[in-house]
């Protein structure tokens, strides 16, 4: 049995139609995206509210995300937050933290987050070593290869109990059946990490399926819980 592109597309913009359907602002948000030639590699909009579903469902007051792009994953994270919360994306490039800004600001969520350039692995050991209160949600959606190193990261910074998100973790490592790499080295990292319970829930976009992998911080106490 096959699931056809065309099949796929038809679930996605199923999905998208019933529970993801973008505002003014996001359509904004991508045209000024492509305008400033940023790549279309954001998260489709069914990701997109996935994400701000796993926001509210864990009752996320700071999430962190590593690889803002033009700031449309953001967007539907920051959503999520309550009014006083708060949303940290990490950037390497400029333009695309600039174009990020101006998006978050014209969506109206600027004031509640903060885009940080820089390469995301020295932000964050600056965040450990300026002791940067835990977060509730982390999204890692930057640079494959640094997938494992933005982890060992991620759970010293989440809560118990916090959410870790990583995004394109299915077809890279699943399909590349020899190869190694980040996403095949960062879904084992967490199926073996003890302190983690983890999951892939597919994702579909126009071009086709990916995946997201879910992990939770095990409290201290509960089995197998230890960091
Ligand atoms: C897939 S895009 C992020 C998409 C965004 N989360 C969305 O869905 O709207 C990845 C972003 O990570 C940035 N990036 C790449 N390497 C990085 C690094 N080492 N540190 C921080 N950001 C990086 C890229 O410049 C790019 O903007």
């Amino acid at each position: 049995m096959s699931t056809s592109d065309k099949e796929m597309q038809r679930y996605n913009h199923y999905i998208s139609q019933l529970f993801a359907v973008e505002d003014d602002l996001l359509e904004a948000t991508r045209a000024m995206m492509q305008q400033e030639g940023l790549p279309s590699i954001n998260v489709s909009a069914s990701e997109g509210q996935l994400l701000h579903l796993l926001a509210l469902m864990s009752g996320a007051r700071r999430i962190l995300e590593i690889g803002a792009l033009g700031g449309y994953s953001a967007i539907w994270l920051a959503r999520a937050l309550p009014a006083d919360g708060k949303l940290i994306t990490l950037e390497l490039d400029e333009h695309h933290a600039a174009v990020a800004r101006r998006n978050l600001d014209a969506a109206g969520v600027g004031a509640m987050v903060e885009v940080r350039v820089g390469p995301a692995l020295a932000s964050l050991t600056a965040m450990q070593q300026a002791g940067e209160a835990p977060f509730d949600l982390i999204f890692i959606d930057a640079d494959k290869d640094g997938y494992v190193d933005y982890l060992q990261k991620a759970v010293t910074l989440v809560r118990e109990g916090g959410v870790i998100l990583a995004d394109n973790t299915l077809p890279d490592a699943v399909l590349d059946e020899n190869g190694d790499s980040g996403a095949k080295r960062y879904n084992a990292a967490v199926a073996a990490h003890p302190a983690l319970v983890s999951g892939i829930v597919p994702v579909l976009r126009q071009e086709g399926m990916d995946g997201l992998t879910i992990s939770i911080k095990r409290t201290r106490g509960t089995a197998r819980a230890s960091v």
